[in-house]
């Protein structure tokens, strides 16, 4: 039995899965939303370390022989201890500065993450590497996650706190002459299912760099490389939570 296990602290990282069910319609998929522990974004990185890896050891038991970090937080914070620690090959998520950088052309790029991910070295080491031409606004999501989890993602509530983030990058904000950004970099999975309400806010002058597909891209040159093979009995993906209701984490799933 072959899979592919996927992970996230919450919903957010179910986008990913819908975009690797279709792409890779013959694997079967394992994913764990560790909701008992959410936010991630406000935590220390070595307890996310921790959190992530007893996550690790569950999908390892499951036969997961590729794991995908679905979470811009536990990249960041992780990835590089999971690589060092466990024999399988991971795929991780990053915000996307280099396809951001190269597409910008007011030269004012805008990255909207949690506080773990704006602050990481990992963020600060891609800036330095890809956006050496370009400015880049990084802006902490605070609250968002929990709005998304509580079913808020598409919610007035959800609205103001993202102008209250968004605005202030916005050419029409800003004194005359001065260039706002043009492209919105997503540093969170949850942040997609906030998509309607940041299209309302910045229009579409800016776009929206959507992560999951350079994820299944990576995912597939991996199961090649390491030469995984395609279940020959395919199931829905099985979906686990830390948190009380998994129910709720499949109707989501199952709504996208
Ligand atoms: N979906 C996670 C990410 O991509 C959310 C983190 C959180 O729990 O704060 O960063």
């Amino acid at each position: 039995m072959t899979n592919i296990g996927v992970f996230d602290s919450g919903l957010g990282g179910l986008w990913i899965l819908k975009y690797l069910e279709r792409e890779l319609p013959n694997y079967n998929f394992i994913y764990y939303a560790d909701q008992a522990h959410l936010p991630y974004g406000n935590r220390e990185p070595e307890e996310i370390t921790e959190l992530s890896s007893k996550i690790v050891d569950f999908l390892l038991e499951k036969d997961c022989k590729l794991i995908v970090v679905a979470c811009n937080t536990a990249t960041s914070a992780s990835i590089t201890k999971l690589r060092e620690k466990y024999p399988v090959p991971f795929v991780g998520i990053e915000p996307a500065i280099k396809p951001a950088s190269e597409l910008s052309k007011t030269g004012h790029i805008g990255v909207l993450a949690t506080k773990v991910t704006a602050e990481g070295q990992k963020l600060h080491d891609s800036i330095e590497k890809f956006a050496s031409d370009v400015e880049v606004h990084t802006v902490i999501g605070y609250g968002l996650v929990e709005l998304v989890e509580e079913g808020k993602g598409d919610s007035d509530e959800a609205e103001e706190l993202l102008r209250k983030y968004l605005e202030p990058l916005l050419e029409k904000n800003l004194p005359t002459g001065q260039a706002g950004i043009d492209q919105l970099v997503l540093g969170c999975t949850h942040y997609a299912f906030l998509i309607n309400r940041i299209k309302k806010i910045v229009g579409d002058k800016v776009n929206i760099i959507d992560p999951a597909p350079a994820v299944v891209k990576r995912v597939k040159q991996l199961v090649e490389e390491n030469n995984i093979t395609p279940s020959n009995n395919k199931k829905e993906p099985e979906i686990f939570t830390s948190g009380s209701n998994v129910e709720k984490v499949k109707e989501f799933f199952n709504n996208l």
